[in-house]
């Protein structure tokens, strides 16, 4: 079957030399690669990994028997890794009913399966975050690194703003290569599956929403990469925490509302920088967004609430998670704007997230203290694992996230809209 060429390691693995474990995640990757065309097995080349499945949901039993295999048989991660963000937080807001799902129905696998996480290799306890390529969690890939990741939102981040080179990769998979420390080398790990069939011309006369225009190109180009002209104009030539914040939120909706795995962005993101137009394939189509063209897009996003007139009952600020400087930033906005509002708390629940790590150095801080007066809630959680039950849809949430408004029953409004909401109680 095997029309891939695997070196004399490679064969001796799948043959069986380290156990017959290891021969089946192997022999996995293997007919995985060859199902997209790939030619080889590459080594995995990131220090770190990182896992998409966080939560011990109770239906998933099928994993948490391979995890005790893989562990029985020794075959572990050989690279340590983070894993996207747990599905629950005390802290959080939710009804008796909901904490009740979510305890005795969903999510009652989540200690034992942190344990087995712990086994395999996780990084530490602090480790559960999809922004796992922020400083303050430490697993920040290097450029031309090869990866073995399948968060889509820290996928598309690492090859884009970090010139890392992963393929869009389901769940599991992505712990196969970090065992066996090979992935097929195929789409975006080489060098023809990064250049760009799509151009996209920014001509908005105000700067886009990242997460509006993320959308936008997401749904038109689908799994494509887009090279993205005129974008520098609003978030500049230097890849500063600004720019990668911004990047970090548009990066996520494209590959949620499409499948987007990289984008180039001229003047900006590495090899667009280092390689210029020479990235753009020949016969690529063009997409021009104008800020009519980006209307558009948020005016035809559907409304699923039970009572699309409902009051919002929650929001949520922080997927993927916020970086240190956005959550001062929003504890500034949300002081200013209740200030002019003549409100001393928010009017509706309102829950930021951001990576562990980066919750604790924000907690040093006095920001902490301001935006707990606030009424604001900080917490770690996954907003979708979160929503990912048949209660939540009957809930009212907004969000500024247009990952989660894929995902969930949220409703998208914009950043100032999200913030005049929660100060003003009004959009
Ligand atoms: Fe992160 Fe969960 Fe959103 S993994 S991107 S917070 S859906």
């Amino acid at each position: 079957m095997a029309t891939m060429q695997l070196t004399p390691e490679q064969q001796s693995i799948l043959d069986g030399a380290k156990g017959e474990t290891l021969a089946k995640v192997m022999k996995t990757l293997v007919m995985y690669g060859e199902a997209f065309g790939a030619t080889k097995m590459v080594p995995v080349t990131s220090e770190k990994g990182h896992l998409v499945t966080s939560f011990g949901l109770k239906a998933m039993g099928a994993v948490y028997e391979l995890m005790d295999q893989l562990i029985e048989a020794g075959a572990v991660s050989g690279q340590q890794f983070s894993v996207d963000p747990k599905p629950m937080d005390p802290n959080v807001p939710a009804s008796f009913l909901e904490k009740f799902v979510f305890n005795k129905f969903m999510y009652t696998r989540q200690n034992s399966y942190d344990e087995q996480l712990r086994k395999m290799g996780l990084l530490n306890d602090d480790a559960y975050t999809c922004a796992c390529y922020l400083e303050e969690v430490g697993n920040v890939p290097k450029k031309g690194e090869v990866l073995s990741w399948a968060e889509s939102s820290a996928v598309v981040f690492a090859n884009s703003v970090y010139g890392a080179r992963c393929s869009r990769n389901s769940g599991i998979i992505e712990l196969f290569g970090s065992i066996v420390g090979y992935v097929p080398y195929f789409g975006l790990v080489t060098d023809e599956g990064r250049k760009a069939t799509w151009i996209v011309e920014i001509k908005t006369e105000k700067m886009p929403e990242a997460q509006v225009l993320g959308s936008a190109i997401g749904m038109k180009v689908l799994d494509a990469v887009p090279y993205i002209k005129g974008l520098d104009q609003w978030i500049g030539t230097e890849l500063n925490g600004t720019a990668k914040a911004y990047l970090k939120d548009f990066g996520a909706a494209t590959a949620s509302n499409g499948a987007v795995g990289l984008y180039h962005v001229e003047n900006l993101t590495p090899e667009a920088v280092e390689q210029g137009e020479s990235l753009i394939a020949e016969g690529a189509q063009t997409y021009v967004i104008d800020d009519a063209e980006l209307q558009r897009v948020m005016d035809n996003y559907p409304v699923i609430w039970k009572d699309p007139d409902a009051t919002p009952k929650l929001c949520f600020i922080g997927c993927p998670h916020l970086t240190y400087d956005q959550l001062v930033d929003w504890t500034e906005k949300v002081e200013a704007g209740l200030k002019e509002s003549g409100r001393s708390k928010v009017a509706i629940p309102t829950v930021f997230t951001t990576p562990p790590a980066v919750k604790e150095k924000f907690e040093k801080t006095p920001y902490a203290d301001r935006l707990k007066a606030t009424g604001v809630i900080l917490s770690y959680i996954c907003p979708l694992m979160y929503m990912n039950n048949p209660l939540a849809g009957k809930k009212p949430v907004i969000t500024n996230s247009n990952k989660l408004r894929t995902y969930t029953s949220a409703r998208y409004y914009t950043n100032a809209e999200i913030l005049n909401y929660i100060t003003k109680g009004e959009k």
